[in-house]
């Protein structure tokens, strides 16, 4: 029987399984256009998550929708495993032709559906390319939800999931304004990560140019440049894994194009699909080529995910997406700043572009971090019933990944919600009872 739509939320509870489940609130949606989003009972949200970043052009962009009811319409190769696929091949080849790569070589794409897969992928024709095994990772990584991209995610290792053998974490190294410190950190990681390069036994360094997960964390200046001369130099890989902050959303094409770094390999999901499973990797020849036959996924390539991905990039690229979210960015950060000044729990708010982190303290004690993770989720649950959704990270970080094409005025409104919420979370507006049935992470 189909579900209701007033029944949704009881039927979310009924069928879909909890180890897929990271909810914060009670939130069904019905239909979504732009920024906004339609919940059962007809409420419009404001969506500052966009479903973690996979609604990076919006909610259905009228050229993807184009796009994917053409190919729907028209019908074509499902898969580019045993057919050639002209959508697919028009993707990887615009893919190419936006990513640097390491000359001379010959470049090639991988598609997929998901982040995990394009990691697993990257890290699988790496250890083959090189013959290596090890991987060096970071703590606070998130790489994938399940399999081989799992077992370097640092978040999944630090709850107690073993790391894939020869696995290497290193600290991950955070920008803090002060000049001297962060050289200093930055350097102490680069020696680390010297240490572990060494032996000779790593096939790759895998990294977030910008941290996402772990709690929106930008690394110092250089950290990046740093960490690719000396994969280089050990003829190690450097695997940029840009599925969350890339395609435009940091304020360039790519979170590694603020270090002026080329990585061999670039990982991307989420939004390169505009809603629909769809991912890729980028890399040599020599790497991707490395073990035929051994990223095989049967949807792979299909043409309507295929068409979805062209015209995202194609409207990143004609709508200028990449400048917009720096400085929607901007205009973001400069309000929470002012709001900061009104409610002293916003401790921080730090990113790049369209990828934000707003970090909450509970003034009370700023030293503990259970009553700051606390007063976020409540602050996120009063938030939604305020109609404005987004997420927490690492416990007391609030993170923004809107649409690109977020406007002033729902950016105004983003943080007038956020004010208000502190203020009423902290008036005990949201109870124990409202928050207990949403584990979230
Ligand atoms: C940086 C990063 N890489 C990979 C993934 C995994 O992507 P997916 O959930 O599409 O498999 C995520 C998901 O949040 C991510 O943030």
């Amino acid at each position: 029987m189909r579900t209701s739509r007033a029944d949704l939320p009881a039927h979310d509870a009924q069928f879909i399984g909890a180890n897929q489940k990271l909810r914060f609130f009670p939130l069904s949606v019905v239909s979504a256009k732009g920024s906004e989003i339609t919940d059962h009972t007809g409420r419009k949200l404001l969506d500052l998550s966009a479903a973690w970043g996979a609604n990076g052009v919006g909610h259905a962009h009228p050229r993807v929708v184009a796009a994917v009811q053409e190919a729907a319409v028209t019908g074509g190769s499902a898969s580019v495993l045993s057919a050639m696929s002209p959508a697919a091949t028009a993707l990887a080849e615009k893919l190419l032709s936006i990513v640097p790569a390491v000359q001379p070589s010959e470049q090639r794409v991988i598609l997929g559906h998901s982040g995990t897969d394009a990691n697993s992928a990257a890290l699988a024709a790496a250890r083959a390319a090189t013959g290596r095994p090890g991987i060096v990772a970071f703590a606070g990584g998130y790489h994938g939800g399940f399999g081989a991209a799992q077992q370097v995610s640092g978040v999944f290792i630090a709850d107690g999931l073993p790391a894939a053998e020869g696995t290497h974490l290193l600290e991950y190294p955070v920008a803090t304004g002060d000049a001297d410190r962060d050289t200093h950190t930055r350097d102490r990681v680069l020696a680390e990560l010297d240490r572990a390069l060494a032996a000779g036994t790593i096939a790759a360094v895998i990294i977030e140019p910008m941290q996402s997960d772990g709690g929106v964390l930008v690394p110092p200046t250089g950290f990046l440049a740093g960490v690719a001369e000396r994969a280089a130099a050990a003829g190690a890989l450097l695997i940029c894994d840009e599925v969350k902050i890339g395609l435009g959303r940091t304020g360039k094409w790519h979170g590694f194009s603020h270090e002026g770094v080329t990585p061999d390999l670039v990982t991307f999901g989420k939004s390169l699909g505009g809603g629909l499973p769809l991912s890729a990797v980028t890399g040599p020849a020599w790497v991707l080529d490395a073990a035929p036959a051994s990223t095989l996924l049967t949807t792979a390539g299909n043409s309507i995910s295929a068409a979805a991905g062209l015209a995202v990039l194609e409207v990143i690229e004609a709508e200028g997406l990449a400048a917009h979210a720096h400085e929607r960015g901007d205009q973001l950060r400069a309000l929470v700043r002012e709001a900061q000044l009104q409610r002293p729990e916003i401790l921080e708010i730090r990113g790049l572009g369209l990828s934000l982190g707003i970090e909450l303290t509970d003034p009370r004690d700023p030293e503990d971090l259970a009553a700051a993770a606390e007063l976020t989720r409540r602050v996120i649950f009063r938030m939604w019933q305020l109609g404005v959704v987004c997420y927490l990270v690492r416990g007391n970080v609030i993170e923004l990944t809107p649409p690109l094409n977020l406007s002033a005025r729902d950016a105004e409104r983003a943080v007038e919600t956020l004010t208000q919420a502190i203020a009423d979370a902290r008036a005990g507006l949201v109870t124990d009872a409202d928050i207990a049935p949403f584990l979230g992470w």
